[in-house]
């Protein structure tokens, strides 16, 4: 434990208190001095901002060096969603859920256990608000199902003004991470596309995913993980698109079961 952890930039209940941090001061704070460096930087092209762990594309190097098992790594990304939503929702940004978490919402409102990626976006002004006043600054969440309390950061690349597909090294906005388990969760920029061949309207990522705006707006607001949270208009049919009707009714996937009577997709013997 650091003696400084008390300057991290906010708590749960007093968000709109605190003064962000200096950029520089929040990876000082969270001390990664006496850790071994395991973010991969080495191997990742200079042009690359964020640099995935060597030991698993998911985790952070700087902040771990090791994966957790199953069920810490599902507990911290349930934590993990949680944390992102309740501050996003705190500093007054839309956000919706998209891609796998989408997908796990759609099965029972939980992120899929053997998924260690999540994924969720916000529009450009939103990512040009976090860019400009949240940019490295570290949350502290102390709650019941944080009782020692945890440092979230969110990083922002510094690239995320290019929306152009062809700087393809940084397709990933801005992070969500867990400091502790190196555990993170992906923003990506939804962004409107003024010369698309498809008219007015058309909305793109960087990594290539392509939408109408009809698709989502207006955001629709339900509930995953247990806090607030938003999903687009027409889930349904972009679920359908990127994953295939199938994914929607399949009960047997990735050495899991969904078990409908306590609506939890559980592990097959195997993987404990
Ligand atoms: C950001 O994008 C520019 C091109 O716009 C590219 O030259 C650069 O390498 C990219 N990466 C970083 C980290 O700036
Ligand atoms: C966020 O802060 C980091 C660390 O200071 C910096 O490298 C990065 O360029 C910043 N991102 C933006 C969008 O300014
Ligand atoms: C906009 O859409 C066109 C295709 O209609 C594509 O060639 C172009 O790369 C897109 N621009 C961006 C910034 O994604």
């Amino acid at each position: 434990m650091l003696p400084n952890r008390l300057l991290v930039v906010a708590t749960l209940c007093s968000l709109s208190t605190s003064a962000p941090l200096e950029p520089q001061d929040a990876l000082t704070i969270l001390d990664t001095t006496d850790r071994k460096d395991m973010s991969g930087k080495a191997g990742d092209p200079p042009q690359k901002y964020f640099h995935e762990s060597t030991f698993d594309p998911h985790y952070d190097g700087r902040f771990a060096e090791k994966a957790l098992g199953y069920q810490e790594q599902k507990a911290a990304l349930k934590n993990l969603v949680r944390t992102f939503l309740e501050t996003m929702k705190d500093l007054g940004i839309e956000t919706w859920l998209m891609h796998g978490s989408l997908l796990g919402w759609w099965w029972n409102k939980q992120i899929m256990p053997w998924d260690s990626d999540v994924d969720v976006q916000v529009t450009e002004p939103s990512m040009y608000f976090l860019a400009t006043y949240y940019n490295m600054s570290v949350f502290h969440y102390k709650t019941p199902r944080l009782p020692a309390g945890r440092n979230y950061m969110l990083e922002v690349n510094p690239n995320f003004s290019n929306g152009d597909q062809s700087d393809w090294r940084n397709v990933i906005d801005a992070r969500w991470i867990d400091t502790e388990s190196g555990l993170f969760i992906d923003i990506t920029t939804a962004r409107y596309n003024l010369t698309h061949l498809s008219g007015q309207g058309m909305m793109s990522c960087k990594d290539g995913h392509e939408f109408r705006d009809t698709y989502i707006f207006p955001l629709r607001d339900t509930i995953f993980e247990g806090v607030a949270a938003k999903i687009p208009y027409r889930y349904k049919d972009l679920l359908m698109k990127e994953y295939g009707d199938w994914s929607l009714t399949l009960k047997d996937f990735a050495n899991h079961v969904f078990d409908e009577v306590t609506m939890e997709w559980a592990p097959k013997l195997s993987n404990r």
